[in-house]
């Protein structure tokens, strides 16, 4: 076997053999393959596609690329929810203490900041102190002991992925649904939980731009995740416009200690009782759904789920006072507000623009190298819809640079267009696949 074949099959859109793709992940990992050869690979995939055995395949192959957590040890379901990637989505701070808040072991582990979309372990570290790196004995016994931890992905899990990934971005071959369905899968089924729970993300300011292509994502990772004997579920949520107020890393964590509080806006509190409720629920502590939803919302309102995510917050270092104190996160040095050009409704906002105004801000990273400005990002003031006079405060964006400000500040007028038309809001959950 060698990758000249390989690649020459997959070119004129022969499908793989499970052998021909471990072979290509073993050797890539060991460095045995280069770049190019991987490269070739990928963009006759991007072009012919992957069968489902061939995804079936190219998953298990890169969840054994490396090592993979057990956690059989600890009692009960352990659950897990993975969000495809979006703009303003800070849904794990929320779900994870409230799912554990009800019993369930949460099991998370997070990314970062990839391209216009945020990360949660970037957001978590905006929080002083905060450590979202724990050694898995660690992890373990975080688990046992209070049923919830969230970290980073630990470098010894999927590395096949890790290298993959890093060789797609710069390679155009990111926006493929075999890719995208392997690396997501390899990663969850590597972390060991017994369910998960899928937010498959769907409109401007996601990789997925409308219902079809998000459902079919959802049923090939769904379909990944039960033939490795998983409990699964899939919501399809809207991303047409940022998720909540606010983007940026400090910003977003005051929102989700404000939904956990009993208030925050009403697109993730409901977002959040949603993905919560299908937590509990495939968790084994609610007998439906719609049980799992009415105790996910008594742990909100009875401030349980708030407690949670304190001793969890205590527990990895960081300082609890920002849920009374946000301002202990830091503050900007500069703000500006971007004003309406005209009167109108709100009728389309282009949300990968805005995330990538936030990315800009400093509240992502350009190379992967760059340091976060935690407390910069964007406090949205509309919603698609609403209706703004000329003049009328759209958004705020907080950062340390004021040239960017002013750059930023241009992204978001071209971003957010106003239509002398009344536009309809967008419907935030799409669809449910139980
Ligand atoms: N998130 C991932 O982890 N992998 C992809 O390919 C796309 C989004």
């Amino acid at each position: 076997m060698n990758m000249v074949d390989i690649i020459t099959k997959k070119r004129d859109g022969e499908e793989l053999t499970p052998e021909e793709i471990r072979f290509f992940i073993e050797n890539y990992v060991k460095d045995r393959i280069p770049d190019y050869q991987a490269s070739a690979l990928l963009m006759a995939i991007y072009f012919r596609g992957l069968s489902r055995a061939e995804t079936f395949a190219l998953t298990e192959a890169m969840e054994f690329s490396g090592d993979v957590e057990d956690l059989s040890d600890l009692p009960g379901v352990k659950v897990d929810k993975h969000s495809t990637g979006g703009v303003g989505d800070k849904t794990t701070l929320v779900v994870a203490p409230v799912a554990a808040a009800a019993g369930v072991t949460v099991a998370k582990m997070s990314g970062r900041g990839l391209g216009f979309t945020g990360g949660t372990a970037d957001k978590l570290e905006a929080i002083p102190g905060f450590r979202t790196r724990l050694e898995p004995a660690e992890f373990h016994r975080q688990l046992e002991e209070l049923g919830l931890a969230v970290i980073t992905q630990t470098g010894s899990i999927t590395p096949a992925d890790k290298k993959i990934y890093a060789l797609r971005d710069v390679t155009g071959t990111v926006e493929s649904p075999g890719l995208i369905a392997s690396s997501i899968m390899s990663k969850k089924l590597a972390a060991g939980s017994d369910g998960i729970v899928l937010d498959v993300k769907c409109g401007s300011g996601a990789l997925l731009k409308d219902l079809a292509e998000a459902e079919n994502m959802a049923d090939l990772m769904i379909d990944i995740g039960r033939k490795a004997g998983r409990k699964m579920v899939a919501v399809i949520s809207d991303m047409s416009q940022p998720l909540g107020r606010a983007v940026g890393n400090a910003l977003e964590v005051e929102e989700a200690v404000q939904v956990l509080k009993g208030g925050g806006p009403e697109d993730l509190r409901q977002l959040c009782l949603e993905l919560a409720g299908e937590m509990i629920w495939i968790g084994g502590r609610a007998e439906s759904f719609e049980e799992g939803k009415e105790t996910a919302r008594q742990v909100l309102s009875d401030g349980r789920a708030l407690e949670k995510f304190r001793q969890m917050v205590r527990r990895q270092g960081g300082d609890d006072r920002i849920i009374e104190e946000p301002e202990r996160m830091g503050s900007s040095r500069y703000s500006r507000d971007v004003l309406a050009g005209r009167t109108g409704f709100i009728a389309e906002t282009d949300t990968r623009e805005i995330g990538r105004a936030s990315q800009h801000l400093g509240a992502g990273r350009l190379r992967k190298e760059d340091e976060i400005d935690f407390t910069a990002g964007i406090r949205m003031h509309v919603r698609i819809g609403d209706f703004v006079k000329e003049g009328d405060v759209l958004a705020t964006l907080y950062g340390a640079d004021s040239r960017r400000l002013e750059e930023a500040e241009t992204i978001l007028e071209a971003a957010i267009r106003i239509s002398a038309e009344p536009a309809a809001p967008p419907k935030l959950i799409q669809k449910i696949i139980q």
